[in-house]
């Protein structure tokens, strides 16, 4: 039996898509939702040409209401029945409630090498330290904002003149090679840990 797979997008979803693509193949796993917090995400569109089924819970009319927000969103996402949940570039906050109820099966993408550089602004914040190097990491979920067990990184030079938009824009390829790898072996219990050096 494969995995069934949710991936929650707040944007374009590139993430979403390289997942996608990847399961598409022979894999262990497939997708059975792609779901959003705004109706316009790019994203979307993406899934339901790839014939993958798609829904929203738009956040904005729960005005900061984050428990009755995730209850919209756990009701579509029980109604899927996933066995894992990828976080591909969703930019909610999600409380110790809803982690705790998929706790163990939630995966997320930072780009960032954890735990440097938590949160917001990675780009930018690894130009400020000085990094030589700077990367990505998908991880599993706990409470802890961007903490959880490390699963896989990638890892790629900062070059001179380097900023924000162009770390940004050379790290999404080496995204879109890790989280496909890292959900490949999660699907199927491997815990080894992937290292991409670029
Ligand atoms: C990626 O950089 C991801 O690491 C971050 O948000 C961005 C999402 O891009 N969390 P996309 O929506 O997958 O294209």
């Amino acid at each position: 039996m494969k995995k069934r797979v949710a991936i929650l997008i707040s944007g374009g979803g590139s993430n979403m898509e390289a997942l996608l693509r990847d399961m598409a193949r022979d894999h262990p796993a497939a997708p059975v939702l792609v779901l959003a917090n705004s109706p316009d995400a790019g994203g979307l569109a993406k899934a339901a040409a790839r014939g993958v089924a798609t829904a929203s819970v738009d956040h904005r009319p729960y005005k900061g209401d984050r428990a009755r927000f995730e209850a919209a969103l756990n009701e579509k996402l029980e109604q899927a029945a996933p066995d894992i949940i990828c976080l591909a570039g969703f930019m909610r906050i999600l409380t110790p409630g809803f982690i705790a109820r998929w706790q163990g099966k939630m995966l997320n993408i930072h780009p960032s090498i954890l735990p440097l550089f938590r949160g917001l602004h990675t780009h930018q914040r690894a130009l400020e330290a000085g990094m030589a190097v700077h990367g990505c990491t998908v991880h599993e979920v706990t409470g802890e904002l961007d903490g959880g067990p490390i699963l896989g990184q990638a890892v790629m030079p900062v070059q001179a003149g380097d900023t924000p938009e162009t770390l940004a824009k050379r790290l999404l390829p080496l995204e879109h090679q890790l989280y496909p790898m890292v959900l490949r072996r999660f699907a199927v219990g491997d815990s080894k840990k992937v290292s991409i050096f670029a």
